[in-house]
């Protein structure tokens, strides 16, 4: 990060000093720079952005025509440093659409900043896209789910941004979207209808239900779960919504999709590992693929 945000025409050194030090903000100047780069690289102008969650990334494997990526090149586009994300955007064409895809994507945990996290959203709002797809691996928090469910998410809590972490803290960044932004229907309810009538046709059983975003990296006790399961969430996550929120502030419509990896650990008795959720990404990512495909193919543009 080169120069912090800020919509005033001076600032102090302290603060220059202080925002480098956190290296909290991003700048529109940023998201021009990254976009511009894509675009140097790639001749595809992709209409649908897609993030590939925890052990899903080798949906990308199907696009045509791929231009591959890898993060690092981007100008300050933030490196992903977890097993099971790869690390690149794959830029080509899925059901003729053209698409830009995530493989792999970066979390609060890893020490970004939520802005940092979001900004990979800017960017493709900046290249045009207007339509996106979030996908996550989740832990059940729902005791009908069951590892290899697929489940669309209709709403979400932001239990991390009730407690003062959000992509938008800082000046606003107003050419973007506005202040204050509405997340009444943060989910898309006509991509939420499309992904219904895909996974009918195409019988892929559908959980539906309320995605809970936590900071992480340590899982869940089986207190928290309870609490978690008390105030309303069916599955549990640590991404995604920092990403819709971003989204629905520069008014990109999304769908939202969780690979259900590991059940809800109500009574303690069983350990939640990050290979469980890669193992259960290797049963959950053709039925996500083929919800993809389904749901890309109804898309109006
Ligand atoms: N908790 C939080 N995040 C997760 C889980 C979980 O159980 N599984 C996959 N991501």
């Amino acid at each position: 990060m080169t120069e912090p945000y800020n919509n005033k025409t001076t600032t102090s050194s302290t603060q220059k000093q202080s925002n480098k030090m956190t290296n909290e903000w991003i700048t529109i100047d940023q998201i021009k720079d990254a976009a511009q780069f894509v675009r140097l690289n790639s001749s595809t102008e992709p209409q649908v952005g897609i993030v590939l969650g925890s052990g899903l990334g080798e949906i990308a494997e199907s696009v045509e025509n791929p231009t591959v990526i890898p993060y690092s090149n981007i100008p300050h586009w933030p490196t992903s440093t977890v097993q099971g994300h790869l690390g690149r955007l794959v830029i080509g064409y899925l059901e003729n659409r053209a698409v830009l895809i995530m493989q792999g994507r970066v979390h609060y945990y890893e020490g970004y900043s939520m802005a940092q996290v979001a900004f990979p959203v800017r960017v493709m709002q900046m290249l045009g896209i207007k339509s996106l797809i979030l996908t996550n691996a989740a832990g059940a928090v729902n005791p009908a789910y069951q590892p290899g469910d697929l489940m669309l998410i209709t709403d979400h809590i932001n239990l991390i941004g009730m407690a003062g972490l959000n992509p938008l803290r800082g000046a606003n960044l107003d050419e973007i979207g506005p202040r204050f932004p509405d997340m009444s229907q943060a989910y898309d309810r006509e991509y939420i209808r499309f992904a219904r009538l895909a996974a009918g046709e195409l019988k892929i059983p559908l959980q539906e239900g309320v995605y809970i975003c936590l900071a992480g990296p340590s899982f869940e006790t089986p207190a928290d779960l309870r609490f978690l399961r008390i105030i309303g969430a069916d599955a549990v996550g640590m991404s995604t919504v920092p990403e819709v929120i971003a989204a629905r502030h520069s008014s990109l419509r999304v769908l939202g999709i969780s690979g259900i990896s590991n059940k809800a650990n109500l009574d303690g008795n069983t350990l939640t590992t990050h290979e469980e959720v890669l193992e259960a990404g290797k049963i959950i990512a053709p039925k996500m693929m083929k919800l993809i495909s389904g749901f890309i193919q109804r898309l109006v543009l």
